[in-house]
């Protein structure tokens, strides 16, 4: 590694009444959070490209605003990591690595496809609540607030998916 490369990856100074390890901590999480993110996103694409069927159209849609907010919600994540001093976590095997949801390079029918997709939603929102604790003990509000405001995403996600799932 380079020194130049090895001295842009270092943290920056952040003046805060939030102690640095506490920082360090919650945006360790918070890097766990946005693998998981990123790998549901790559997920939730990979289906909305190659559904079929009769709710070809329903699961297609809702598809597409969910990636769409989960590449979003990527960014918001990162950056956040970054005003904590920390730097932002990059490639794509630690991503995998990190994540709570499996990268898969196949894709099952569409039943299964949004039972799947439910599923990991709830799963992240599980892998956040532990870092909102994290940031909550460290008095890190607004990391709190933004992961708190992202478990209701998931939930609402997989809400939405489970009610595709079931038979009308
Ligand atoms: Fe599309």
């Amino acid at each position: 590694m380079s020194s130049a490369l090895k001295a842009r990856s270092e943290t920056i100074p952040v003046s805060s009444s939030v102690s640095a390890e506490d920082r360090t901590a919650v945006a360790k999480g918070i890097a766990k959070a946005l693998s998981s993110t990123y790998v549901l996103y790559h997920k939730t694409h990979g289906f909305h490209w190659n559904v079929t069927g009769p709710l070809f159209y329903s699961v297609h849609k809702l598809t597409d605003d969910q990636y769409q907010d989960l590449a979003a919600a990527v960014d918001d994540l990162a950056e956040r990591i970054r005003a904590l001093g920390a730097a932002a976590p990059m490639g794509l095997e630690g991503y995998i690595d990190q994540s709570v949801v499996e990268d898969v390079n196949d894709f099952p029918n569409t039943g299964e496809m949004v039972k799947q997709l439910a599923r990991d939603h709830l799963a992240v929102a599980d892998q956040m609540r532990e870092v909102v604790a994290r940031a909550d003990q460290a008095q890190d509000v607004y990391s709190a607030d933004l992961l708190t405001a992202r478990i209701g995403v998931h939930e609402e996600a997989a809400w939405m998916l489970n009610a595709i799932a079931v038979d009308g």
